[in-house]
């Protein structure tokens, strides 16, 4: 069986840093080329909400581990975003509070919740023909995907987007801080022991500093195409 064949042949595995349109990109890619949405940050989050409810310190890494090893964490493609249930309780939007993301960081990074969020995405992604989104799914998760995208754009870019959204959504902004914090997680982000962020030597980068969301999407949708062609 070639990895062309294989079950993870229908798998697109779409990784990169915080603030490249990663997903938009992947939700929009899948509502389009007609394929499943796994949003694996999302995973991380619930996690990270079971841990604050729990009273225990994300930190802390055996109770950490042993706590999430016990979640229920189960996620379903809803109209416009992932719907994510924690133990039967629907938290899409409780796993975007402040809170969770100050959080989120120290828990990704634990070993063994990282072993337990992988064994969970590649039940529900191999044989499916699916875009998983997130930052270790081409090197760690499906390292025989059908097609791997490495989502890149410049610091400056990453930051002028969240800077926008951040005004767009009511909030203070100051663009310095906000490339200082883009600065701060990409080092964390790519330095950590588990699996830092890096790019696959398969994948494909692409750069959207310059390109629009639909001009991303065009050049995705033709890579699929190409390389796992699309079931209508
Ligand atoms: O993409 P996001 O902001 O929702 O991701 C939340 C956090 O989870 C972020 O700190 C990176 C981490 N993450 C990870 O370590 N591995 C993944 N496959 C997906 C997300």
């Amino acid at each position: 069986m070639t990895a062309q064949d294989g079950p993870q042949a229908r798998v697109v595995a779409i990784d990169g840093p915080a603030g490249t349109g990663k997903s938009s990109v992947s939700r929009r890619l899948a509502q389009r080329v007609g394929a499943q949405y796994l949003d694996t940050g999302a995973m991380y989050r619930a996690a990270s909400l079971g841990v604050l409810r729990a009273g225990i310190s994300p930190d802390d890494e055996a109770a950490v581990a042993e706590l999430v090893g016990g979640l229920l964490i189960d996620l379903h493609d809803g109209e416009d975003e992932t719907v994510v249930l924690l133990d039967g309780q629907d938290v899409s939007s409780a796993i975007r509070d402040d809170e969770v993301t100050g959080a989120v960081s120290a828990v990704a990074a634990n070993p063994r919740v990282r072993e337990q969020m992988v064994e969970l995405q590649r039940r529900v992604g191999t044989g499916r023909f699916v875009v998983v989104e997130g930052r270790d799914i081409g090197t760690v998760v499906f390292p025989a995907a059908g097609l791997k995208v490495f989502l890149t754009a410049t610091p400056e870019a990453r930051a002028d987007r969240r800077h926008r959204q951040n005004l767009a959504s009511g909030r203070d902004s100051d663009p310095a801080a906000v490339l200082a914090s883009v600065n701060r997680r990409d080092h964390l982000d790519s330095t950590r022991a588990a699996s830092p962020l890096r790019r696959a030597e398969d994948a494909v980068e692409f750069d959207t500093s310059d390109l629009t969301l639909e001009q991303v999407l065009d050049g995705l949708t033709e890579l699929v195409e190409r390389r796992i062609g699309v079931r209508r």
